[in-house]
């Protein structure tokens, strides 16, 4: 299981230096228990309104994605806890042409910003499907190396 957790969301509001407005990687840990390996990834300080993939992008985190403007459908995760920004009209139409929409929980990661909240999500929901096989071009598909 690969667990990416935001934490310290804040607004452009808050008052702090811009610099310490930058998002900061705060830890990158694999376990295994029992054969089982799980990753737990946590960034820190970001900013609300950046987009997931955005920010997993620039921390080098690993993680599927292709055309990074909700037309590919392969960046999905599942959000674990907190919420993201409010859903729009297109990223629920993808969502529901794939078959995998589920009112808040999957969320398109090109497409999911920050709110002012703590929030988590699964990468190992990418692993459940592929758009591939559901009629989506693929051809633009980063996978990420494992
Ligand atoms: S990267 Fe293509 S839909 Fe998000």
């Amino acid at each position: 299981m690969a667990n990416l957790t935001f934490l310290n969301v804040a607004s452009q509001k808050d008052g702090q230096d811009s610099k310490d407005k930058q998002e900061f990687l705060l830890s990158q840990a694999s376990t295994s228990i029992a054969g089982k390996s799980s990753d737990a990834i946590t960034v820190e300080n970001v900013r609300e309104g950046f987009k997931v993939l955005a920010v997993a992008i620039r921390k080098k985190i690993a993680i599927r994605y292709g055309c990074a403007s909700c037309r590919c459908g392969s960046c999905a995760v599942k959000v674990e806890s907190g919420a993201l920004s409010v859903m729009e009209a297109d990223e629920k139409q993808l969502l529901e042409k794939m078959g995998i929409y589920s009112g808040k929980e999957v969320r398109l990661s090109c497409r999911s910003r920050m709110e002012k909240e703590d929030v988590s999500v699964d990468l190992d929901f990418q692993k459940s499907y592929d758009p591939a096989d559901r009629g989506f071009d693929s051809s633009t598909i980063k996978y990420p190396s494992s």
